[in-house]
């Protein structure tokens, strides 16, 4: 039952449209799930929106609804899938490709796979070194390019039927990028644009495409994309909803559950050495040093802004912090990161913790991708989120989440956590829960 408290959103009625930006492991392996959950060959394993719960008021009341009855999110049923991608692949034998999916379940799900066919991209070797396609859109500068990926956002609109969008890049990493003045607002950007600035890049492009379209953006991968102030601009002007960036998946998971308790617990640090392998293409392109450096800055912030070492010097002032991606064809998609953490507890005596996570970096990012889709949606139609820009509320979601300048941002999961729940509550009238408990014991 809706709260007499509830915000203003609006239904989600009618088809929900993804569209993708770079249709490799990650975007099949997310668009190969949902038709299989849809045809209930398999469950949305990893997914809050599906398979969450939300408590909600009292304990003593035992209100727990699933998070997907609770909001009113899109339902899968609704979700018809596009994007673009330089390789002419569609997304069946890009998935056969990305070796992620058994090959029995991609045989089900054929059909609907091989009708996904990749428009073709806004694409420069000079961000991403180690690729070279063919399904490339020719302009003259790149405002023009900008200006066809308008038309195909447009034309998808048209062709699907889709009532609401939301972009989602899943494109390879770009090299690293500063912010620049070309980047700083939207006089700036677009003459960038018409100039073929060099600091614009092709995932910018896509950005601010869909942001004119008034459509949502999120940024799966590392790349200085929508972290600027042009797109804050833009995003708050379309009432286009944004957030990023990069997938918090693997390592760097498991990096912010155990530095919070490591804190909670003040144990000290004096180094963490995480080292991963790697096979896919995404593994490819991270090879090249202009590429990973991307990532590199994306993991590497994470345990400084967990650990505080400006209000915690005893403990953390001067921890070493490496992180390491080697290609290792071998593994495909199935990644295997270790990390040796040296900490040290009472009177300064040292420790150890070892950790060698096997993982499937596809698998883990598929239902984030799912929940960043349906969420940024919902923001999209929530009166209270949508002409807010930046959603910090999805920082959950991130290595690196986007706060406005200033803003220090939060990478506890167990704090985000608390920050997604709380603003789902508040959107629909619900008491926050801050734990304090004193009710109880009246
Ligand atoms: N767990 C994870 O898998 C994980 C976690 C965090 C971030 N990411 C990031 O997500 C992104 C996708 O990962 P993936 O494993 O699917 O990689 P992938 O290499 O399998 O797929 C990326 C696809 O993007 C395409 N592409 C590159 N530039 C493009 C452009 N300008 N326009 C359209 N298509 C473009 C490539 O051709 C490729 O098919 C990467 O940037 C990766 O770093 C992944």
């Amino acid at each position: 039952m809706k709260s007499k408290n509830a915000t203003l959103i609006a239904p989600a009625r009618g088809k929900l449209g993804v569209l993708l930006p770079g249709l490799g492991a990650v975007s099949t392996t997310f668009i190969g799930g949902v038709e299989a959950v849809r045809r209930k060959i398999a469950q949305p394993i990893g997914s809050l929106t599906q398979m969450g719960t939300i408590r909600l008021g009292r304990r003593t009341e035992k209100r727990s609804p699933l998070i997907r009855e609770f909001l009113p999110l899109a339902r899968l049923e609704d979700l018809v899938f596009g994007g673009w991608d330089l390789y002419e692949e569609n997304c069946y034998e890009s998935a056969t490709n990305a070796g992620v999916l058994e090959k029995d379940l991609l045989r089900q799900i054929k059909p609907f796979l091989s009708r996904i066919q990749p428009m073709p991209a806004v694409f420069d070797r000079h961000y991403v070194r180690r690729l070279d396609g063919p399904n490339v859109k020719k302009g003259k500068t790149k405002y023009d390019l900008a200006e066809q990926l308008r038309q195909d956002i447009r034309d998808f609109r048209r062709r699907t039927g889709a009532a609401r969008l939301v972009m989602l890049w899943c494109g390879s990493t770009e090299i690293f990028l500063k912010p620049a003045p070309v980047h700083e607002n939207i006089a700036a950007f677009e003459a960038g644009l018409k100039k073929n600035h060099p600091a614009i890049s092709p995932s910018m492009i896509y950005a601010y495409a869909a942001l004119m379209e008034s459509v949502p953006f999120a940024n799966g991968a590392p790349n200085l994309t929508n972290d600027l102030g042009a797109m804050i601009e833009l995003s708050k002007r379309h009432q286009a909803p944004i957030c990023g960036k990069d997938f918090k998946t693997g390592q760097t998971l498991m990096k912010t559950i155990i530095a919070p308790g490591i804190k909670a617990r003040m144990l000290g640090l004096s180094g963490w050495f995480s080292t991963n392998i790697l096979g896919n293409r995404d593994g490819e392109v991270l090879d090249d040093p202009a590429s990973f450096k991307t990532k590199e800055e994306s993991k590497l912030s994470v345990l400084e802004h967990i650990l505080q070492p400006e209000l915690y010097p005893e403990l953390y002032k001067n921890f070493y912090h490496k992180v390491r991606i080697n290609y290792y064809p071998p593994r495909g998609d199935n990644k295997e990161g270790w990390d040796n953490i040296d900490i040290f507890g009472w009177l300064g005596y040292p420790m150890q913790i070892k950790v060698d996570f096997l993982c499937r970096d596809s698998i883990l990012a598929a239902p984030i991708a799912l929940d960043l889709v349906l969420l940024l949606d919902l923001a999209a139609r929530a009166e209270a989120l949508k002409g807010l820009g930046i959603q910090e509320w999805l920082s959950f979601y991130f290595k690196s989440p986007i706060t406005p300048p200033g803003l220090y941002p939060e990478h506890d999961l167990f704090i985000q956590l608390k920050k997604l729940k709380n603003t789902m509550r508040h959107l629909m009238g619900e008491e926050l829960i801050t734990h304090l408990g004193l009710e109880y014991y009246d």
